[in-house]
């Protein structure tokens, strides 16, 4: 299955060691949204979506991403994150996202999300927080779920 994974990893490149992983399990190309259009992704039949967390949101550009594509998509999709916090349940911004891709036409088959470093400015009194994250484990999660989502798109 041709399988992308469409990324935006700032602060840190924590999303994108998560998308690593999940690349090398599925074999999929890895790009910046700004690397692709709309014309090139429909040649994919599996698409990942990964993002940092700013602000209790997906970041702008990869939301703008979405938000452009004609509808229609019928295709699969997954969606992972990485974030300093727990997603609070009055902001559910992933769920968010997976609605957005919904609305584009995609099936959301599954999603993931872990810790990553957290330099916002008030965390970096104390040097920031969830140092070394994602780490081992986290990039274990991220293994299993993309042998998982091998199997379920097939
Ligand atoms: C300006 C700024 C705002 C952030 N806002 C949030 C937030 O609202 N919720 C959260 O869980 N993490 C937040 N974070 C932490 C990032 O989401 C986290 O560091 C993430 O792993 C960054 O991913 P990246 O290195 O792939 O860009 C923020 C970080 C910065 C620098």
């Amino acid at each position: 299955m041709r399988t992308i994974i469409v990324c935006k990893s700032v602060s840190h490149g924590n999303t994108r060691k998560v998308a690593d992983v999940i690349g090398e399990v599925l074999g999929s190309r890895i790009v910046d949204p700004s690397e692709i259009d709309a014309a090139e992704l429909s040649s994919y039949e599996l698409v990942g979506f990964g993002s940092g967390v700013r602000n209790m949101d997906y970041y702008q550009e990869l939301r703008a991403f979405v938000r452009a594509l004609p509808g229609e998509q019928r295709r699969k999709a997954f969606v992972f994150h990485t974030g300093g916090f727990p997603e609070p349940p009055f902001r559910r911004y992933q769920h968010n996202f997976t609605g957005l891709l919904e609305q584009k036409g995609f099936e959301v088959l599954d999603t993931f999300s872990c810790f990553g470093y957290d330099t916002l400015w008030p965390f970096l009194i104390v040097g920031g927080v969830r140092k070394g994250r994602p780490n081992a484990a986290d990039l274990a999660a991220a293994r299993t779920f993309a042998e998982n989502l091998r199997t379920t798109a097939a």
